[in-house]
Protein backbone atom coordinates (compact mmCIF):
# COMPACT_ATOMS: atom_id res chain seq x y z
CA UNK A 1 0.00 0.00 0.00
CA UNK A 2 1.49 3.60 -0.86
CA UNK A 3 -0.30 5.27 2.53
CA UNK A 4 0.47 8.86 0.96
CA UNK A 5 -1.88 7.84 -1.99
CA UNK A 6 -4.52 5.71 -0.45
CA UNK A 7 -5.22 8.11 2.37
CA UNK A 8 -5.43 10.94 -0.36
CA UNK A 9 -8.03 8.88 -2.52
CA UNK A 10 -10.50 11.29 -4.08
CA UNK A 11 -12.71 8.13 -4.80
CA UNK A 12 -12.96 7.42 -1.30
CA UNK A 13 -12.68 10.78 0.44
CA UNK A 14 -14.82 13.64 -0.52
CA UNK A 15 -12.63 16.96 -0.10
CA UNK A 16 -9.35 14.35 1.01
CA UNK A 17 -6.71 16.91 1.53
CA UNK A 18 -9.00 19.00 4.20
CA UNK A 19 -8.08 18.48 7.88
CA UNK A 20 -10.80 17.07 9.46
CA UNK A 21 -10.54 15.25 12.89
CA UNK A 22 -14.45 14.70 12.28
CA UNK A 23 -14.85 12.66 8.89
CA UNK A 24 -17.17 9.61 8.83
CA UNK A 25 -17.07 7.53 7.32
CA UNK A 26 -13.35 7.47 7.89
CA UNK A 27 -11.85 4.59 5.45
CA UNK A 28 -8.20 5.70 6.07
CA UNK A 29 -5.27 3.10 5.76
CA UNK A 30 -2.71 4.21 8.33
CA UNK A 31 -2.85 1.41 10.58
CA UNK A 32 -2.67 -0.68 7.41
CA UNK A 33 -4.78 -3.26 6.58
CA UNK A 34 -5.86 -7.16 6.64
CA UNK A 35 -3.26 -9.34 8.71
CA UNK A 36 -1.06 -7.24 9.31
CA UNK A 37 -3.30 -4.61 10.51
CA UNK A 38 -1.88 -2.60 13.25
CA UNK A 39 -1.47 -4.47 16.50
CA UNK A 40 -1.24 -1.31 18.45
CA UNK A 41 -4.17 0.80 16.45
CA UNK A 42 -5.95 1.14 19.62
CA UNK A 43 -3.39 1.89 22.24
CA UNK A 44 -2.49 4.55 19.38
CA UNK A 45 -5.96 6.05 19.34
CA UNK A 46 -6.58 5.73 22.83
CA UNK A 47 -2.73 8.25 23.60
CA UNK A 48 -4.39 10.48 20.65
CA UNK A 49 -7.28 10.78 22.61
CA UNK A 50 -6.14 11.68 25.83
CA UNK A 51 -3.30 13.97 24.28
CA UNK A 52 -5.99 16.19 22.65
CA UNK A 53 -8.45 15.82 26.09
CA UNK A 54 -5.45 17.26 28.07
CA UNK A 55 -4.67 20.03 25.11
CA UNK A 56 -8.57 21.09 24.83
CA UNK A 57 -8.31 21.46 28.77
CA UNK A 58 -5.02 23.84 28.98
CA UNK A 59 -4.98 25.33 25.67
CA UNK A 60 -7.39 28.62 24.38
CA UNK A 61 -6.12 28.81 20.92
CA UNK A 62 -3.27 27.37 18.49
CA UNK A 63 -2.06 29.80 15.72
CA UNK A 64 0.07 28.69 13.15
CA UNK A 65 3.33 31.58 12.79
CA UNK A 66 4.79 29.86 9.40
CA UNK A 67 5.08 27.60 7.03
CA UNK A 68 4.57 24.10 7.72
CA UNK A 69 7.49 21.33 6.77
CA UNK A 70 6.69 17.81 5.89
CA UNK A 71 9.11 15.17 6.53
CA UNK A 72 10.57 13.94 2.86
CA UNK A 73 9.31 10.29 2.62
CA UNK A 74 7.62 8.38 -0.07
CA UNK A 75 6.09 5.98 2.63
CA UNK A 76 4.78 8.30 5.02
CA UNK A 77 3.03 11.40 4.96
CA UNK A 78 3.67 13.91 8.36
CA UNK A 79 4.99 17.37 9.48
CA UNK A 80 8.76 17.62 10.16
CA UNK A 81 8.30 21.36 11.70
CA UNK A 82 4.87 23.27 12.17
CA UNK A 83 5.54 26.62 14.30
CA UNK A 84 2.90 27.63 16.23
CA UNK A 85 1.43 30.48 19.14
CA UNK A 86 0.13 28.63 21.80
CA UNK A 87 -2.29 30.74 24.38
CA UNK A 88 -3.04 29.12 27.69
CA UNK A 89 -6.57 29.24 29.54
C1 LIG B 1 -0.23 6.55 15.26
C2 LIG B 1 0.49 5.46 15.60
C3 LIG B 1 0.68 4.25 14.72
C4 LIG B 1 0.59 4.12 13.36
C5 LIG B 1 0.23 5.21 12.33
C6 LIG B 1 0.87 2.74 13.05
C7 LIG B 1 0.85 2.21 11.76
C8 LIG B 1 1.02 0.86 11.46
C9 LIG B 1 0.88 0.29 10.15
C10 LIG B 1 0.56 1.05 8.86
C11 LIG B 1 1.09 -1.04 10.25
C12 LIG B 1 0.97 -2.10 9.14
C13 LIG B 1 2.31 -2.36 8.48
C14 LIG B 1 2.16 -3.42 7.40
O1 LIG B 1 1.11 -3.54 6.76
O2 LIG B 1 3.11 -4.15 7.22
C15 LIG B 1 1.40 -1.32 11.64
C16 LIG B 1 1.69 -2.56 12.15
C17 LIG B 1 2.03 -2.79 13.46
N1 LIG B 1 1.97 -1.89 14.49
FE1 LIG B 1 1.52 0.04 14.35
N2 LIG B 1 1.13 2.06 14.20
C18 LIG B 1 1.03 2.94 15.25
C19 LIG B 1 1.20 2.66 16.59
C20 LIG B 1 1.56 1.42 17.10
C21 LIG B 1 1.74 1.14 18.52
C22 LIG B 1 1.53 2.17 19.64
C23 LIG B 1 2.10 -0.16 18.60
C24 LIG B 1 2.44 -1.00 19.81
C25 LIG B 1 2.35 -0.58 21.06
C26 LIG B 1 2.13 -0.70 17.25
C27 LIG B 1 2.46 -2.00 16.92
C28 LIG B 1 2.38 -2.54 15.66
C29 LIG B 1 2.69 -3.93 15.34
C30 LIG B 1 3.20 -4.99 16.32
C31 LIG B 1 2.47 -4.09 13.96
C32 LIG B 1 2.69 -5.37 13.13
C33 LIG B 1 1.39 -6.13 12.98
C34 LIG B 1 1.59 -7.35 12.09
O3 LIG B 1 2.49 -7.34 11.26
O4 LIG B 1 0.80 -8.28 12.20
N3 LIG B 1 1.79 0.29 16.37
N4 LIG B 1 1.32 -0.14 12.36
Amino acid sequence: VWYISANRDQQVFDDPYRFDVGRAPNEHLSFGIGRHYCLGAFLARLEIRVVLQELLERVETIELTGPARRIRSNWANGLKQMPVRVTTR
